[in-house]
């Protein structure tokens, strides 16, 4: 639960990925913000749980395909009239050394991470521009800039957004939208299957000592989004205790 205090009254968000972990805590974020929020999520059981419960809209989609994404997009537009913010968050790891990657590991990994936020991007687009006001903003990793052992496709797909987000906030800038990215470094499901020994490693490399509780990353996700943040653009702002230093 987060005490920060934004308005997003009246305004139309989408979060994918959203059924736990980061997707779920922003989601949480906005809606008790004001938004008219949309949890999107492949897991779609519980994400129409975890949007009942902070009385969101939950709805099932992939991000690899095209029909579910433009639905969503669809659905919010017709239902609340607008769509102004998007947060490609949703994401999967296949981790396995590149020798052994096979093609469906490299593609799914590329397809949900790099694929997901340029098609939810898109969907959002024509709506943006009726509006003349915009906010994206993508969830990248500093494994994108660094590379990390067992995740090429990962690190690809990661380094991938980081191009787009820059693309993209090159050519929405003249229709008012704003698109950029954070770089987190959460305690969630994702990094759940580290086994304690190495959390504790890693917790010591982090200048703040410790990964963030995911409601942590709404500091930066509400500020990116605020209409105040409106000539912020292109941006990947670490979220990350100081690991990416
Ligand atoms: N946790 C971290 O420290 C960390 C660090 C760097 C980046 N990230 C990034 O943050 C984002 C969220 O990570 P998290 O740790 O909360 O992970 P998580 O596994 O807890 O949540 C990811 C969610 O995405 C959903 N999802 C997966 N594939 C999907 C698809 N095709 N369509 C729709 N939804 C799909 C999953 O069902 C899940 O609910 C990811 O993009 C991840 O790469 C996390």
């Amino acid at each position: 639960m987060s005490n920060l205090k934004y308005d997003f009254t009246g305004k139309t968000v989408i979060v994918t990925g959203a059924a736990r972990g980061i997707g779920l805590e922003l989601g949480r974020f906005f809606q008790e913000a004001g938004a008219n929020t949309y949890l999107v999520d492949f897991d779609g059981d519980e994400v129409e749980k975890a949007a009942a419960d902070i009385g969101a809209r939950g709805m099932r989609a992939d991000v690899g395909n095209t029909e579910d994404v433009n639905a969503v997009v669809e659905a919010a537009a017709t239902e609340t009239g607008r769509v102004d913010i998007v947060v490609n968050n949703a994401g999967i790891l296949r981790d396995t050394v590149l020798w052994k990657m096979t093609d469906e590991d490299w593609e799914a990994v590329l397809n949900v991470h790099a694929g997901g936020t340029f098609r939810f991007t898109r969907a959002a687009v024509p709506h943006f521009r009726a509006q003349n006001f915009g906010r994206v903003i993508n969830v990248t990793s500093y494994t994108g800039l660094r590379g990390n052992t067992g995740q090429a496709n990962y690190a690809t797909a990661k380094a991938g957004i980081i191009g787009f987000t820059k693309t993209a906030a090159k050519e929405l800038a003249r229709f008012g939208v704003t698109v950029n990215a954070i770089s987190p470094n959460a305690a969630t499901r994702m990094v759940a299957s580290i086994p304690e020994e190495k959390m504790a490693e890693l917790s010591a490399q982090i200048p703040m000592g410790r990964f963030a509780e995911p409601s942590e990353m709404a500091a930066a996700i509400g500020f990116l989004a605020s209409e105040e943040a409106g000539y912020i653009t292109g941006v990947v702002l670490p979220v990350d205790g100081g690991i990416s230093m």
